[in-house]
Protein backbone atom coordinates (compact mmCIF):
# COMPACT_ATOMS: atom_id res chain seq x y z
CA UNK A 1 0.00 0.00 0.00
CA UNK A 2 1.75 2.98 -0.83
CA UNK A 3 1.82 6.19 1.69
CA UNK A 4 -0.56 8.65 0.24
CA UNK A 5 -3.20 5.49 0.19
CA UNK A 6 -1.83 4.79 3.88
CA UNK A 7 -2.23 9.11 5.18
CA UNK A 8 -5.72 8.79 3.12
CA UNK A 9 -6.88 5.92 4.45
CA UNK A 10 -5.77 6.73 8.14
CA UNK A 11 -7.89 10.30 7.94
CA UNK A 12 -10.81 8.66 6.30
CA UNK A 13 -10.84 6.34 9.40
CA UNK A 14 -10.67 9.26 11.40
CA UNK A 15 -13.59 12.08 9.76
CA UNK A 16 -15.56 13.59 10.84
CA UNK A 17 -12.64 14.74 13.60
CA UNK A 18 -11.46 18.03 14.89
CA UNK A 19 -7.65 18.78 13.75
CA UNK A 20 -6.74 21.25 16.43
CA UNK A 21 -4.69 24.36 15.65
CA UNK A 22 -1.45 23.87 18.12
CA UNK A 23 -0.46 27.54 17.87
CA UNK A 24 -3.15 28.37 20.45
CA UNK A 25 -1.35 25.58 22.66
CA UNK A 26 0.89 27.32 25.51
CA UNK A 27 3.52 27.81 23.62
CA UNK A 28 6.48 27.48 27.01
CA UNK A 29 4.87 24.38 27.14
CA UNK A 30 3.60 23.34 23.87
CA UNK A 31 5.04 19.43 24.22
CA UNK A 32 3.21 19.04 26.85
CA UNK A 33 -0.08 20.50 25.63
CA UNK A 34 0.27 17.98 22.37
CA UNK A 35 1.05 15.24 24.99
CA UNK A 36 -2.29 16.25 26.14
CA UNK A 37 -4.12 16.55 22.67
CA UNK A 38 -3.11 12.50 22.23
CA UNK A 39 -4.34 11.42 24.94
CA UNK A 40 -7.11 12.76 24.74
CA UNK A 41 -7.83 11.33 21.28
CA UNK A 42 -7.10 14.23 18.99
CA UNK A 43 -5.89 12.66 15.75
CA UNK A 44 -5.04 15.83 13.85
CA UNK A 45 -2.55 18.97 14.34
CA UNK A 46 -3.53 22.00 12.46
CA UNK A 47 -0.43 24.50 12.22
CA UNK A 48 -1.02 28.07 10.53
CA UNK A 49 1.46 29.34 8.45
CA UNK A 50 1.29 32.84 7.81
CA UNK A 51 4.06 34.57 6.02
CA UNK A 52 2.85 38.34 7.18
CA UNK A 53 2.11 38.85 2.90
CA UNK A 54 -0.69 37.06 2.21
CA UNK A 55 -2.64 37.67 5.64
CA UNK A 56 -1.34 40.20 7.84
CA UNK A 57 0.48 37.92 10.79
CA UNK A 58 3.89 36.23 10.68
CA UNK A 59 3.73 32.96 12.43
CA UNK A 60 5.82 29.86 12.28
CA UNK A 61 7.93 27.65 9.08
CA UNK A 62 9.00 24.50 8.78
CA UNK A 63 11.16 24.33 11.91
CA UNK A 64 8.08 24.38 14.03
CA UNK A 65 6.49 21.67 11.83
CA UNK A 66 9.73 19.21 12.07
CA UNK A 67 10.49 20.28 16.33
CA UNK A 68 7.26 18.53 16.83
CA UNK A 69 7.53 15.29 17.51
CA UNK A 70 3.87 13.19 17.26
CA UNK A 71 1.55 10.33 16.40
CA UNK A 72 -0.73 12.83 15.16
CA UNK A 73 -1.18 13.78 11.33
CA UNK A 74 0.09 16.70 10.68
CA UNK A 75 -2.03 19.10 8.90
CA UNK A 76 -0.33 22.65 7.68
CA UNK A 77 -2.31 25.06 6.37
CA UNK A 78 -0.11 27.55 3.88
CA UNK A 79 -1.29 31.24 4.38
CA UNK A 80 1.40 31.79 2.23
CA UNK A 81 1.92 34.19 -0.84
CA UNK A 82 3.21 32.31 -3.84
CA UNK A 83 3.59 29.11 -2.16
CA UNK A 84 4.92 27.12 -5.14
CA UNK A 85 9.02 27.61 -4.80
CA UNK A 86 8.11 27.38 -0.83
CA UNK A 87 6.24 23.81 -0.34
CA UNK A 88 9.36 21.29 0.02
CA UNK A 89 10.78 22.15 3.37
CA UNK A 90 6.86 21.72 4.83
CA UNK A 91 7.09 18.04 3.33
CA UNK A 92 10.44 17.75 3.97
CA UNK A 93 9.58 18.35 7.66
CA UNK A 94 6.90 15.92 8.13
CA UNK A 95 3.20 17.84 6.53
CA UNK A 96 1.22 14.87 6.00
CA UNK A 97 -1.77 17.38 4.96
CA UNK A 98 -0.67 21.00 2.75
CA UNK A 99 -3.19 23.43 2.31
CA UNK A 100 -2.80 26.27 0.57
CA UNK A 101 -5.15 29.49 -0.43
CA UNK A 102 -6.74 29.48 -3.69
CA UNK A 103 -6.18 33.36 -3.44
CA UNK A 104 -2.46 33.00 -2.85
CA UNK A 105 -1.40 30.89 -6.02
CA UNK A 106 -0.34 32.64 -9.72
CA UNK A 107 -1.03 28.89 -10.61
CA UNK A 108 -3.11 26.88 -8.20
CA UNK A 109 -3.65 24.06 -10.30
CA UNK A 110 0.63 24.06 -11.04
CA UNK A 111 1.11 24.57 -6.89
CA UNK A 112 -1.66 21.72 -6.46
CA UNK A 113 0.46 19.30 -8.83
CA UNK A 114 3.62 20.11 -7.20
CA UNK A 115 2.49 19.50 -3.78
CA UNK A 116 1.51 15.72 -5.25
CA UNK A 117 5.34 15.40 -6.71
CA UNK A 118 6.35 15.73 -2.75
CA UNK A 119 7.87 13.37 -0.13
CA UNK A 120 6.92 13.34 2.87
CA UNK A 121 9.65 13.60 5.88
CA UNK A 122 12.17 12.39 3.38
CA UNK A 123 10.02 8.95 3.06
CA UNK A 124 10.08 8.70 -1.73
CA UNK A 125 6.32 6.57 -1.33
CA UNK A 126 5.04 9.44 0.99
CA UNK A 127 3.00 11.68 -0.29
CA UNK A 128 1.37 14.69 1.62
CA UNK A 129 -2.23 14.93 1.05
CA UNK A 130 -3.46 17.98 -1.28
CA UNK A 131 -5.53 20.66 -0.22
CA UNK A 132 -7.26 23.92 -1.58
CA UNK A 133 -8.16 26.91 0.98
CA UNK A 134 -10.75 29.20 0.42
CA UNK A 135 -11.54 32.73 2.19
CA UNK A 136 -15.10 33.82 2.85
CA UNK A 137 -14.95 36.06 0.35
CA UNK A 138 -14.19 34.00 -2.37
CA UNK A 139 -16.69 32.47 -5.01
CA UNK A 140 -16.69 28.04 -4.91
CA UNK A 141 -16.60 28.43 -8.88
CA UNK A 142 -12.41 28.47 -8.32
CA UNK A 143 -12.86 25.21 -7.46
CA UNK A 144 -13.71 23.37 -10.61
CA UNK A 145 -11.05 23.59 -12.40
CA UNK A 146 -9.26 22.39 -9.49
CA UNK A 147 -11.25 19.42 -8.42
CA UNK A 148 -9.53 16.78 -9.84
CA UNK A 149 -6.00 17.88 -8.65
CA UNK A 150 -7.40 17.94 -4.77
CA UNK A 151 -7.64 15.60 -1.69
CA UNK A 152 -8.96 18.25 0.13
CA UNK A 153 -11.03 21.10 0.16
CA UNK A 154 -10.98 23.64 3.47
CA UNK A 155 -13.55 26.65 3.63
CA UNK A 156 -12.37 29.40 5.96
CA UNK A 157 -15.22 30.83 8.32
CA UNK A 158 -12.91 33.80 9.06
CA UNK A 159 -10.78 35.53 7.50
CA UNK A 160 -7.61 34.94 8.43
CA UNK A 161 -4.83 36.29 10.37
CA UNK A 162 -5.75 35.44 13.91
CA UNK A 163 -7.15 33.02 16.30
CA UNK A 164 -10.23 33.24 18.54
CA UNK A 165 -12.22 35.38 15.12
CA UNK A 166 -16.12 35.27 15.07
CA UNK A 167 -17.55 32.39 13.02
CA UNK A 168 -18.89 34.28 9.36
CA UNK A 169 -22.19 32.98 9.34
CA UNK A 170 -22.69 32.49 5.20
CA UNK A 171 -19.70 29.66 5.83
CA UNK A 172 -23.08 27.65 6.58
CA UNK A 173 -24.52 27.86 3.16
CA UNK A 174 -21.33 27.97 1.27
CA UNK A 175 -20.57 24.66 3.12
CA UNK A 176 -24.08 23.43 1.36
CA UNK A 177 -23.07 24.29 -2.08
CA UNK A 178 -19.28 22.83 -1.85
CA UNK A 179 -20.76 19.39 -0.71
CA UNK A 180 -23.67 19.70 -3.57
CA UNK A 181 -20.36 20.38 -6.32
CA UNK A 182 -18.37 17.31 -4.60
CA UNK A 183 -21.46 15.43 -4.85
CA UNK A 184 -21.44 16.52 -8.54
CA UNK A 185 -18.00 15.89 -9.16
CA UNK A 186 -18.07 12.19 -7.78
CA UNK A 187 -14.37 12.93 -6.97
CA UNK A 188 -13.81 11.55 -2.76
CA UNK A 189 -12.53 14.47 -2.22
CA UNK A 190 -12.39 15.56 1.78
CA UNK A 191 -14.32 18.72 3.35
CA UNK A 192 -12.74 20.68 6.07
CA UNK A 193 -13.90 24.19 7.73
CA UNK A 194 -11.76 26.49 9.86
CA UNK A 195 -12.14 29.18 11.98
CA UNK A 196 -14.40 30.79 14.55
CA UNK A 197 -15.55 27.44 15.84
CA UNK A 198 -16.28 27.27 19.43
CA UNK A 199 -18.07 25.15 21.79
CA UNK A 200 -20.94 27.97 21.64
CA UNK A 201 -21.46 26.59 17.55
CA UNK A 202 -19.59 23.10 17.35
CA UNK A 203 -23.48 21.81 17.61
CA UNK A 204 -24.52 23.91 14.77
CA UNK A 205 -21.11 23.13 12.99
CA UNK A 206 -21.38 19.79 13.10
CA UNK A 207 -24.58 19.18 11.03
CA UNK A 208 -22.76 21.25 8.31
CA UNK A 209 -21.22 18.04 6.90
CA UNK A 210 -17.69 18.89 7.27
CA UNK A 211 -15.05 15.81 7.60
CA UNK A 212 -12.34 17.96 9.23
CA UNK A 213 -13.48 20.62 11.63
CA UNK A 214 -10.46 22.87 12.47
CA UNK A 215 -10.44 24.79 15.84
CA UNK A 216 -7.98 26.07 18.23
CA UNK A 217 -8.58 28.36 20.84
CA UNK A 218 -11.55 27.03 22.14
CA UNK A 219 -9.98 23.11 22.75
CA UNK A 220 -7.06 25.35 24.94
CA UNK A 221 -9.80 27.68 26.50
CA UNK A 222 -9.66 27.51 30.61
CA UNK A 223 -6.81 24.67 30.37
CA UNK A 224 -8.83 22.01 30.36
CA UNK A 225 -8.09 20.49 26.98
CA UNK A 226 -9.45 16.86 28.10
CA UNK A 227 -12.82 17.96 28.71
CA UNK A 228 -12.67 20.70 26.07
CA UNK A 229 -11.83 17.63 23.41
CA UNK A 230 -14.05 15.26 24.90
CA UNK A 231 -16.94 17.61 24.30
CA UNK A 232 -16.15 18.60 20.72
CA UNK A 233 -15.71 14.82 19.72
CA UNK A 234 -18.92 13.93 21.22
CA UNK A 235 -20.81 17.03 19.82
CA UNK A 236 -19.37 15.57 16.44
CA UNK A 237 -20.19 12.10 16.67
CA UNK A 238 -24.10 12.71 17.63
CA UNK A 239 -23.80 15.43 14.89
CA UNK A 240 -22.60 12.97 12.40
CA UNK A 241 -25.79 10.54 13.87
CA UNK A 242 -28.25 13.19 13.09
C1 LIG B 1 -7.15 31.47 10.44
C2 LIG B 1 -6.58 30.10 10.79
C3 LIG B 1 -7.45 29.29 11.71
C4 LIG B 1 -7.61 29.91 13.09
C5 LIG B 1 -8.33 28.93 14.01
O1 LIG B 1 -6.69 32.46 11.24
O2 LIG B 1 -6.47 29.36 9.60
O3 LIG B 1 -6.91 27.96 11.81
O4 LIG B 1 -6.37 30.24 13.62
O5 LIG B 1 -8.28 29.46 15.29
P1 LIG B 1 -9.64 29.57 16.15
O6 LIG B 1 -10.17 28.16 16.26
O7 LIG B 1 -9.15 30.12 17.47
O8 LIG B 1 -10.56 30.46 15.42
ZN1 LIG C 1 -5.95 27.27 9.72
Amino acid sequence: MSALVSVAERLRKMVPAISVGVLSADLMAVGRDIDLLEKAGVKILHFDVMDGCFCPMITAGPALIKAVKTSLLKDVHLMVQDPLEKLEPFAAAGADMITVHVEACRHPHRVLQAIGQLSVAGEKDRRPLRGIALNPGTTLHVIEPLIDEVDMIFLLAVNPGWGGQKFIGSTQRRMEQLLQMIRESNRDVLVGIDGGITKDNIDAVAKMGADIIVTGSAIFDGKNILQNVQHFNKVIANGQSL
